[in-house]
């Protein structure tokens, strides 16, 4: 079946098995990301014949005009080779419905299509507009048979407060179980990974612990600038965007105790604690300035000229309980760095071995992206007659094997995937939501009574040196990783 031909002027009895829709539909995240994640699917067979993918935009294009402005995108995102003939079944799947979706009324244009058995809504616009969106749909009634969820994209609000009100209205609309707050982040394979490291191995677990850990760093640096997206990231910043989100999310992997299973009610109780336990210690928001071959971010489009959005957000933090009690943990992200890279590093106490001198430190690094991958450094003797001690390292490259891959779905591709299949074990789930939100408030609360200044870094570095201040302060430095290419 063709599901490009569903569209009905008369009422329809036929409803396609899911229908899933994308408000944003002429976005950077839907070009970007959901539709290559969507062919990706198509291409594994994961999308029965008559989903429907129905795309909502206010520009005013054809659906053979839309086609041609996502074809090069998916070419370029693909992760296989890009298949004409995939791609010309693809497409028999999409529909797009030019929308004002501000205004209630338009929504009646909806009636026009079918309702599927089981409709997905994909908010992939700013948060002021998922109340307005989700009143929209019942406006028109839209909602009252068969069944409707949503995903949500972060940061789920423009505030705590506004994300307790966006959460209130759409528990009513939808229903609470019906509401997937998506942190792509825990679609990547080494984040899920670093359970199966932790809990999966008696050598790591037993040593995963504040007798034994000294620190621990997570960085997720990034070199593209704010690109087209300066009006969103005027709203958001580092650590809307990154920070309260993806880092802590990462940070609650790291840092949880063991959970009883994996299900997501088990891994929510641990999570909980570890989000209850947080306190901050310190912090540093910089912003990028200009190269010889950058702009800085004041002048990018769609930024204020005076800005004092930060791009960069580095903290200090530690969980006053749990098996990590204490362990100073620090946090960094930002744009326009050096380097694009995500990795965690678990750093070990010095050894209390007084039989050699000159010991290196024992580290721990998960390689999140681009490559993927976990090494150990640690302490060896060099060969030779003298007691010489060198460190050496033990490297994993998981995407170092083709095959791994080839295997390794896109996060966005996971995601979408166990939504279709109603799994909601990796989104995050309300109340984690909220503690972040509150997270981020204490961030923000914190740079405001101690007036802390906005630093700005020269684009194309590792950050403002006040970020490795910080870390002096403690006597540790940044731990960075060298990129590995295959
Ligand atoms: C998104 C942020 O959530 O994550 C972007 O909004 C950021 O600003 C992106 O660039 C990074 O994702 P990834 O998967 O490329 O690390």
């Amino acid at each position: 079946m063709d599901p490009s031909t569903l569209k009905v002027g008369e009422k329809m009895f036929k409803n396609p098995s899911l229908v899933f829709t994308i408000f944003g539909s002429t976005g950077d995240l839907t070009y970007r990301k959901l539709l290559p994640a969507l062919y990706h699917l198509k291409h594994r067979n994961r999308l029965t014949d008559d989903t429907v993918i129905r795309c909502i935009g206010r520009k005013e294009y054809s659906k053979d005009e839309y086609i041609a402005i996502i074809e090069p995108w998916i070419k370029k995102q693909t992760r296989f080779s890009f298949n004409q003939e995939t791609f010309n079944e693809f497409v028999k799947h999409i529909q797009y419905i030019k929308m004002e979706f501000t205004n209630k009324d338009a929504y009646s244009t909806l009636l026009d299509y079918p309702v599927g058995l089981d409709n997905l809504y994909y908010f992939a616009v700013a948060p002021e507009y998922f109340t307005v969106i989700a009143e929209g749909l019942n406006h028109v009634n839209y909602l009252s048979d068969f069944k409707h969820r949503v995903i949500l994209e972060k940061p789920f609000g423009d505030s705590l407060e506004h994300a307790i009100e966006v959460n209130k209205v759409l528990t009513n609309l939808f229903g609470f179980e019906n509401l997937y707050h998506i942190d792509h982040y825990l679609g990547k394979e080494m984040i899920q990974n670093i359970l199966a490291i932790r809990f999966g191995n008696r050598m790591f677990e037993s040593v995963w612990n504040h007798d034994n850990i000294e620190q621990i760093q997570i960085t997720a640096s990034e070199i593209v600038g704010v690109e087209t997206r300066g009006s969103y990231y005027e709203q958001a910043g580092a650590l809307k965007d990154m920070l309260q989100n993806h880092l802590l999310q990462i940070m609650s992997y790291v840092v949880m105790d063991k959970p009883n299973t994996l299900n997501s009610s088990d891994m929510l109780v641990k999570q909980k604690s570890i989000m209850e336990g947080i306190s901050l210690d310190d912090i540093v928001l910089g912003q990028y300035d200009k190269n010889d071959k950058f702009l800085a971010y004041r002048d990018e489009k769609n930024v204020h000229p005076n800005s004092q959005i930060e791009t960069y957000a580095a903290v200090k933090i530690h969980i006053n309980k749990g098996q990590l009690k204490n362990v100073p943990i620090y946090l960094r992200t930002g744009k326009r760095l050096k380097q694009r890279a995500t990795y965690i590093k678990i750093i070990f106490k010095p050894s209390s071995s007084n039989l050699y001198s000159n010991l290196h430190q024992e580290v721990i690094t998960i390689k999140v992206q681009p490559d993927e991958g976990i090494s150990l450094s640690f302490n060896a003797k060099k060969p030779g007659t003298i007691n010489t001690i060198t460190d050496v390292k033990m490297d994993f490259c998981q995407s170092c094997i083709l095959e791994n891959r080839i295997n390794t779905p896109e996060a966005y591709e996971r995601l979408l995937d166990d939504a279709f299949g109603h799994d909601d074990t990796l989104f995050t789930p309300w109340q984690i939501v909220e503690m972040s939100w509150k997270f981020g408030e204490s961030v923000r609360e914190l740079v405001k009574i101690e007036n802390r200044p906005l630093v700005l870094y020269p684009a194309n570095s590792q950050g403002p040196k006040e970020a490795d201040e910080m870390l002096q302060r403690d006597g540790f430095e940044w731990l960075d990783e060298d990129e590995i290419s295959y």
